[in-house]
């Protein structure tokens, strides 16, 4: 058996279902680019079958990727299949990821068929997913919540009619590493062709147990692992692929097992997955949060003076964390950000690089040191956004102890300049308030959080909001040094983006797996 764990990442489908983080086409390609470049054997790119958009999106990352796989999912059926091979055909390797459900709970309440209709079902579909390709994938949806000995029966089927991957999902995260191990063996025993396919796992954080199911199914026999950056995606999450990889990589002596990944863009490519879904990474995630390799302790910090290895089972720089930032200031050049950007894992066009060299000088005008969150935050807002339907062109508050907080505010709306003025209870109510007024929102704010990019009594706020108006949910950012026009631009990006999906529906009942 191969040593090799190939990793299949979801980011951009599993991820994309958590609550909030819908991507736009723009940052969907964006972040599959980075997910090459990180070593990604497989991206599961999307589900055609779902939206126009999530088609669009698929077909845009099909026809630019070279190297990884790209994987569309689809329902065991043949209109699921046909969107998903339409969007993917131009790939250069393209795979089809077709599933259904294998649980009784599911088959009876969700599918309400029998267990011969699903075996059939199974069967029926992967060999029309392979008329179009060699390279098919399929999922027993529920599977470590199935019945054993037909969950060994359906991949035996499935493998039999063409499946070159065969994937055992803990849709619910309710498995128990030891148990689910138990399953994989129980799997690779009793399922005659295993050795014809690779065996996959695809595991959710409902318990917070999804790595440790996840390397515990690795030990076991499972070659591919199911992931996202960050461990986004539906409810608690999926398994993040920098635990997995970096406990391969950490622990090689226990765990003989390596990855294509190029660790060293761990860490970009969880700011790029932040900055993009408005996910902020708890400071204490594993491997990519902010205090995952500080020392507070005196005693910690007084042996890693002296061996590192004292306290520190990994390296800053392995991820990509460099301990030494570059900092830039106003008289850097644009060769200077363009290749600290190029470190930074952001390879921008000259159109690109002049939007955010414009915007860099602007800040580098308002604060003395423009440090690498500041930059991020410039190539999110300036270079990732779609056309934008509202602009902030004008904002004037004024707020104290003894006076009425106002703001008046000046839009353009599809190009066309509008102003009001407006009062809130303060003076960042007052603003959303005439902003409101001028658009016409009637959003809900659902979350309104606030926090420094950077130390420093000049740094920027950056500020993240959610906002829903009739079912659609979307997150705005904004940062700027001065707070209250860091959450007037949040609030209006997260109207953007709502307007973005009145025009491109993510439709959420196909897409709720
Ligand atoms: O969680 C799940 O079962 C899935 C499948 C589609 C693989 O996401
Ligand atoms: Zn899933």
């Amino acid at each position: 058996m191969s040593d090799i764990v190939k990793i299949f990442d979801t980011t951009l489908r599993d991820g994309e279902q958590s609550p909030g983080a819908s991507m736009n086409t723009a940052e969907k390609l964006r972040l599959a680019m980075q997910l090459e470049k990180l070593g990604v054997d497989i991206i599961e790119a999307g589900f055609p079958a779902a939206s126009e958009g999530d088609f669009e999106a698929v077909s845009q990352i099909a026809a630019k990727l070279k190297h990884s796989e790209v994987a569309g999912l689809a329902r065991a059926n043949k209109q699921d299949i046909d969107s998903a091979w339409g969007a993917i055909k131009l790939a250069a390797k393209p795979r089809i990821h077709t599933f259904i459900a294998t649980s009784d709970i599911h088959m009876e309440y969700k599918l309400r068929m029998t267990r011969e209709q699903v075996l059939a079902e199974a069967k029926a579909a992967v060999a029309y997913a392979k008329t179009f390709t060699d390279n098919v994938e399929f999922s027993a949806e529920d599977g470590s919540r199935s019945d054993r000995d037909f969950l060994c029966k359906v991949f035996e089927t499935a493998i039999a009619a063409g499946a070159t991957t065969v994937n055992l999902p803990d849709t619910v995260g309710y498995a128990i590493p030891s148990e689910f191990a138990e399953l994989v063996r129980y799997v690779v025993q009793h399922t005659p062709n295993i050795h014809q396919a690779v065996l996959s796992v695809h595991c959710h954080n409902d318990l917070g147990l999804a790595t440790a199911n996840t390397l515990a199914a690795l030990m076991a026999g499972a070659r591919q692992a199911e992931v996202t950056i960050n461990g986004i995606g539906e409810r608690a999450g999926n398994t993040s692929l920098e635990e997995v990889v970096m406990a391969l990589h950490t622990r090689a002596n226990y765990l003989p097992l390596s990855t294509h990944i190029r660790t060293e863009h761990i860490y970009p490519s969880s700011r790029l997955v932040s900055m993009i879904t408005g996910i902020m990474v708890q400071p204490n995630k594993a491997v990519v949060g902010a205090n995952a390799f500080a020392h507070e302790a005196g005693i910690h910090q007084d042996g890693m003076l002296k061996n590192p290895m004292t306290y520190e089972i990994m390296r800053p720089e392995t991820i990509g964390l460099s301990a030494t930032q570059m900092v830039l200031g106003k008289h850097s050049g644009r060769h200077a950000l363009r290749e600290h950007l190029k470190n930074l894992g952001y390879d921008l066009s000259d159109d690109e690089l002049q939007i955010v060299f414009t915007k860099f000088k602007a800040l580098a005008d308002k604060k003395k040191q423009v440090m690498d969150e500041d930059l991020e935050a410039i190539i999110t807002e300036g270079v990732l956004r779609t056309a934008e339907t509202f602009v902030l062109e004008y904002l004037h508050v004024s707020a104290g102890t003894t006076v009425l907080p106002m703001a008046s505010v000046q839009l353009s709306i599809n190009g066309r300049s509008v102003k009001d003025a407006g009062y809130g209870n303060g003076p960042i109510d007052a603003a959303y308030n005439t902003i409101a007024k001028l658009t016409g929102a009637e959003s809900e704010l659902l979350r309104f959080s606030i926090s420094a990019l950077t130390g420093g009594t000049d740094a920027q706020g950056e500020v993240t909001v959610r906002l829903r108006e009739n079912g659609l949910v979307a997150l705005g950012r904004g940062s700027d040094p001065d707070i209250i026009t860091a959450s007037a631009l949040a609030y209006i990006n997260g109207l953007n983006r709502l307007e973005y999906l009145k025009t491109h529906p993510v439709d959420k009942a196909q897409g709720s797996l």
